[in-house]
């Protein structure tokens, strides 16, 4: 797996994954934002340059959030989401980042699990915090020290 630089032609596939493993998909606003907002956006290509995942890390002062990553369905529980994700906690203590945090719906146990894979643990809660069909979901904070 190779990591490298998301960039605004990279933005059509990888909507196309987030709207296939995500329940609440970002849209193509989203990732434009990000990256001209210069957040820390990479794509995890396999051989042959197919893309399989990517994820967006915003760099605050001290401490940096995840705000998205995705394994393309096919490619799910194979090592990649870990891997994507132990990078971008590289790139954070690189850049100087003490903590990385993140929310997380309660109901994904996939992602719950791998951040905790990852030495995530929960550091808070916001109850009714995400619109989830008919109702709402609570989010669960996480935090991992650098
Ligand atoms: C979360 C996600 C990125 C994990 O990617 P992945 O490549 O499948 O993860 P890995 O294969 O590296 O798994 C690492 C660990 O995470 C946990 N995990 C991953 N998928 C899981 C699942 N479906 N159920 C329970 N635990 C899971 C396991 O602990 C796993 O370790 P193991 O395989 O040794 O048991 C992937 O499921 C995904 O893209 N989900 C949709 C997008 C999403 O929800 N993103 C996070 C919120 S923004």
């Amino acid at each position: 797996m190779i990591l490298r630089d998301m960039t605004a032609g990279d933005i059509e596939v990888v909507l196309g994954i987030e709207q296939q493993v995500h329940a609440h998909p970002w849209t193509r606003g989203n990732f434009t934002d990000a990256l001209q907002s210069g957040y820390v956006c990479k794509v995890a290509e396999a051989e042959g340059g197919l893309i399989i995942g990517y994820a967006v890390l915003m760099s605050g002062v001290d401490e940096a959030e995840l705000l998205d990553i995705g394994i393309a369905a096919q490619q799910q529980r194979r090592g990649y989401g870990r891997k994507l994700l132990e990078a971008m906690l590289a790139l954070a203590l690189e850049l100087g980042k003490s903590r990385v945090v993140l929310e997380v719906r309660a109901s994904n146990t996939a992602a719950i699990g791998l951040y905790q894979e990852c030495g995530f643990v929960q550091i808070g809660l916001r109850r009714g915090y995400y619109p989830a069909a008919g109702k709402r979901e609570d989010a669960i904070l996480m935090g991992r020290e650098l």
